[in-house]
């Protein structure tokens, strides 16, 4: 029986991801985070400083790893030197679970270092279940997807994106990672209904949620992960915790990275609006 049929949803609490900017602050301060996720590329190498670190500080720190270059949509073969480094780390590192996004990345060798969406369609799904579950074989356990922030959208898609991710995590049989900056994200630019999105969602297969800033520019949004999450997003969080229940939850922030302590505060922001909906749900 997998995971997702146990109905028991591991709880890490409040993370953030780990940073090169912060290493020796969480050596020395050791924050109150309760884990890290760490960008899974960053650590495929065979020695150096990162890796050094890693070790370090996975003896203070539960982890989750998270990738961004699996291309699990993409139409070339799924690269096996990839699995086998990813596969190695893992056991390095013994995550509490591993994931990548539901998207491609490049084809015929071209890296677009973009997560580009995929068209939702019956023929698509069938593609990434079965490389899901390849994957899946590979590494010997299950993984999350997650769903990536979108600007465009394919004329052939026959499903929304809540279907289409719904789809292929019941027929792989994997995890979800749900980016709730990605679907406000998506919302706003497909002019769609987030909550509509979180409610479409199989609760139990839901063991991670993101949160991150965002850039507007006019009627667009774009993803960047270079500011504090906006607080339309956390409106959005605080209805999926009602909706939910506790998920794991962290904060992507990967440019313009401040100081520790100011993604402690905005840490702490999350665990007081989660606590708070928790506590009101039990009343
Ligand atoms: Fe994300």
């Amino acid at each position: 029986m997998s995971a997702a049929h146990s109905n028991e949803r591991p709880f890490l609490g409040y993370g953030l991801g780990l940073r090169k900017d912060h290493y020796e602050a969480v050596l020395q301060d050791r924050p109150a985070v309760d884990w890290f996720e760490i960008i899974s590329e960053n650590y495929m190498v065979d020695g150096g400083k990162p890796l050094h670190y890693l070790d370090r500080i996975r003896e203070h720190y539960p982890m989750v790893m998270h990738g961004v270059s699996l291309s699990i949509g993409s139409t070339e073969t799924l690269d096996l030197d990839y699995l086998n480094r990813l596969k190695t780390l893992i056991a390095r590192v013994e995550p509490a679970w591993f994931s990548d996004h539901l998207c491609w990345t490049g084809v015929q060798g071209v890296n677009l270092h973009d997560l580009m969406p995929l068209p939702y369609t019956e023929e698509a799904i069938a593609h990434v279940v079965e490389r899901v579950q390849r994957v899946q074989d590979h590494i010997g356990r299950q993984m999350l997807l997650e769903n990536v922030s979108s600007y465009v959208s394919y004329s052939d898609s026959q499903l929304s994106e809540w279907e289409f991710l719904c789809e292929v995590a019941e027929r792989a049989d994997c995890l979800i990672l749900l980016d709730i900056n990605n679907i406000y994200v998506s919302a706003f630019n497909h002019n769609s209904d987030p909550d509509r999105y979180l409610r479409a969602m199989p609760a139990e297969r839901v063991y991670q949620f993101h949160l991150a800033g965002h850039t507007r520019q006019d009627d667009l949004i774009i993803d960047t992960h270079d500011q504090p999450i906006a607080d339309p997003v956390f409106e959005l969080y605080a209805a999926a915790v009602q909706h939910f229940g506790r998920v794991s939850t962290m904060i992507e922030r990967d440019d313009n990275i401040p100081p520790l302590p100011e993604l402690l505060d905005e840490l702490a922001r999350v665990r007081r609006i989660a606590e708070h909906q928790l506590k009101e749900q039990v009343a």
